[in-house]
C-alpha cells in the first residue's frame, strides 16, 4: 500500500482524527509573512481544515492533493478549488504569497525532495514563504503502509541546499493531538534565495 492508497482507505477515520486539530501556532508564523488577503495554495490539504481557516480569514486560497477522496473533502469542507495532482509532477500556472504543506511533504522521498521544493518555489512569489513539517527524526520508513520521510534541522538544511529555497525559520513541536502529545514534529519556513544581482556579482569578481 503506498501513500495515496492509505489516504484512499482510510479516508473518514484520517478526516476525523484531523479535522479539529488546532493549528492556531503554526498559522501565526506563517500568515504574518503574508499580505492581508494574500494568496495561499494548500498543498496536500487533506480534510480541507486549513483550506477553510485561510479562507475565513479574507486569504485567496487555492489547494491540491493526490487522494481523491481529500480532494473531494477539501472542496466540501472549505469550498476553495482543488486539484488532483501530485507534489511529484507538480506545476501551476500563477505564483502563490505563500504555500502551505502542513503533514503533507513528508511523504515525499528523499530522492525527490530537492526537485519538489523547486516545483513549488516556481509557483512562489519572490517574497513569498513556504511552511512544511515532518515528522522529527532522521529515517525514511514506510509505517502502516505510508512512507515517511523524517528530517531534524541537519538534514533539512542539507537537502534545501540543492534547491532555489532555505530555511529561514525552524521550530519543534508536540503534536497538537492530545493522544500523540509525545510525537515530535520539525516545523520550516522557506524563503527564495535572492539571485546575485549585477553589481554583487561584480563586486565579487563572479
Ligand atoms: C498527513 S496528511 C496531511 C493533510 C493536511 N495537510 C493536514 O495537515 O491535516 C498528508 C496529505 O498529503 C497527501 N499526499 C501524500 N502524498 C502526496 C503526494 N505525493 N502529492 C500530493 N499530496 C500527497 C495525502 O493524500 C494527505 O492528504
Amino acid at each position: 500500500m503506498n501513500a495515496n492508497e492509505f489516504y484512499e482507505e482510510n479516508a473518514e477515520l484520517f478526516i476525523s482524527q484531523t479535522r479539529d486539530a488546532d493549528m492556531s501556532a503554526a498559522y501565526a508564523e506563517f500568515v504574518r509573512r503574508l499580505p492581508a488577503g494574500g494568496s495561499i495554495l494548500d498543498a496536500g490539504s487533506g480534510s480541507g481544515r486549513d483550506s477553510a481557516w485561510f479562507k475565513a480569514h479574507g486569504f485567496k486560497v487555492e489547494a491540491f492533493d493526490s487522494s481523491p477522496a481529500m480532494v473531494q473533502a477539501t472542496e466540501s469542507f472549505a469550498d476553495v478549488p482543488t486539484r488532483l495532482i501530485r507534489f511529484e509532477e507538480f506545476e501551476w500556472e500563477h505564483p502563490f504569497d505563500g504555500i502551505w504543506a502542513c503533514a503533507s511533504l513528508l511523504h515525499v522521498a528523499r530522492s525527490s525532495f530537492s526537485g519538489v521544493i523547486n516545483r513549488l518555489a516556481s509557483a512562489l512569489n519572490d517574497e513569498g514563504s513556504i511552511y512544511c513539517s515532518f515528522k522529527l527524526g532522521t529515517q525514511e520508513r514506510v509505517l502502516n503502509g505510508r512512507y515517511f520521510n523524517d528530517f531534524d534541522e541537519r538534514l533539512l538544511v542539507e537537502a534545501l541546499s540543492h534547491t532555489r529555497t532555505y530555511a529561514a525559520a525552524m521550530w519543534r513541536t508536540n503534536d497538537v493531538r492530545p493522544d500523540r502529545a509525545n510525537e515530535n514534529w520539525l516545523n520550516a519556513l522557506l524563503s527564495k534565495r535572492r539571485a546575485p544581482t549585477k553589481s554583487a556579482l561584480a563586486a565579487n569578481h563572479l
